[in-house]
């Protein structure tokens, strides 16, 4: 008989959540994770008071219920909404495009004005099939907004220009005619009062965690440890890379406390220019209304992912996601393994996501 029934691979959000509800089931676990943290790409740090999002900017919004009150067990969340500023050059404008926005840009009032006025813009360039992300974007909000708002930090988030882009990647760009800037349409939004690394201390209390560990590193002794293991780390990496690796985008985040209570005044802002290197700055505080005498800010820049860094955002274009569907067919028949999160599933995935995909997976698995 094996020492645990579950090898957990990750102390991520899938993991975690994964160990708590089989550790509810009367299953021993055992939760090995390479960082010398708990949490994942959600955990929070502090410094100087403040909750920093080590791994950027972490808003959870949800219109599922079930999902909503799964997590309210785990912390209390404030009131916090999303309603990112847009600076570019000195100018600001509310986000996503709303009527503070084209008030702004046009100075029109009414929605009706607004309307005309991003219907004119569209008329003026006739473009009827979008050959390249510039012309889709222009043919979805005019030439202005395009120009000031998506043009500069498009281009800085994929590192290439807009017309080299292809049209695909906006399918559409929410255009909302009232004065209403939260950026979500969610029915549940907020952040964890206290920061998300609280979240994960409760989830995985009475658990055995050992940090600092990589599974590929002691690789056979662990497979050994346990009946079933729990996998939410790179999909590709588990299987050798043997049909190649998969592709990601990454971030490199500059962190600098400040001597000063308040730097820009909201959690985040957007820099749309190109000219100015980074994409967004967060203040962290703002998450929770901080009144603490310093502050900390996050410079946020798009990169190339290369060995080392983190992989953040999959790229889910036709040659990747023939790879992954490759190594999933793999997976699939690995009946030992499970295969979660959004490393092993090759997918982008906001956090109330995977808490539905965990909790589905363990009722699947607990049947
Ligand atoms: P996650 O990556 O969190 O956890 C996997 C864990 O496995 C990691 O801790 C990793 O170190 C570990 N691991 C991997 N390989 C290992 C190995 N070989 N051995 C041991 N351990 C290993 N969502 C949202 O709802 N609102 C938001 O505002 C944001 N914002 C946001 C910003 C940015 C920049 C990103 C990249 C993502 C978001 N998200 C988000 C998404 C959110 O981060 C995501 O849904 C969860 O973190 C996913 O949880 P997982 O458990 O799948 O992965």
């Amino acid at each position: 008989m094996k020492k645990y029934d579950y090898l957990i691979v990750g102390a991520g959000l899938f993991g975690s959540i994964f160990a708590y509800e089989a550790t509810k089931r009367g299953k021993k676990c055992l939760v090995i994770e390479k960082r010398d943290h708990i949490g994942g790409n959600c955990y929070t740090q502090n410094v100087e008071g403040i909750n920093v999002h080590k791994y950027g900017a972490h808003i959870f919004h949800t219109s599922n219920k079930v999902v909503w009150d799964y997590i309210q067990q785990f912390a209390e969340f404030n009131r916090f909404t999303n309603s990112p500023i847009a600076r570019y050059k000195d100018e600001l404008y509310s986000l996503p495009f709303n009527m503070l926005t084209f008030n702004k840009m046009w100075g029109v009032i009414t929605p009706q004005e607004a309307e005309a006025k991003i219907k004119e813009q569209i008329a003026q360039e006739s473009i009827t099939e979008p050959k390249n992300l510039e012309e889709q974007a222009i043919s979805l909000v005019g030439r202005d907004i395009y120009e000031k708002l998506i043009k500069g930090y498009t281009e800085k988030q994929w590192g290439r220009k807009c017309t080299e882009l292809p049209a695909f990647i906006i399918k559409r760009l929410p255009v909302r005619y009232t004065y209403d800037n939260n950026y979500f349409y969610d029915t549940y939004q907020g952040i964890p009062i206290g920061g998300y690394t609280g979240i994960f201390e409760r989830m995985l209390d009475g658990i055995e965690v050992k940090l600092g560990v990589d599974f590929f590193t002691e690789r056979e002794y662990y497979e050994n440890l346990a009946d079933k293991i729990v996998f939410t780390g790179m999909i590709d990496e588990y299987f050798g890379y043997q049909f190649g690796k998969l592709e990601y985008r990454s971030l490199r985040f500059d962190n600098e406390v400040l001597d000063m209570p308040n730097y820009q005044g909201n959690a985040v802002v957007n820099y749309t220019e190109a000219e100015v290197p980074y994409t967004r700055i967060i203040e962290h505080k703002h998450f929770e209304y901080g009144t603490q005498p310093k502050t900390v800010i996050t410079r946020e820049h798009s990169k190339e992912y290369e060995e080392g860094d983190e992989p953040y955002y999959p790229i889910n274009d036709a040659r990747n996601n023939e790879l992954y569907a490759k190594y999933k067919e793999l997976a699939d028949e690995k009946s030992n393994v499970i295969f979660g999160g959004r490393l092993a599933q090759y997918k982008y995935f906001d956090m109330h996501n995977i808490i539905a995909e965990a909790l589905e997976c363990v009722n699947a698995h607990f049947r």
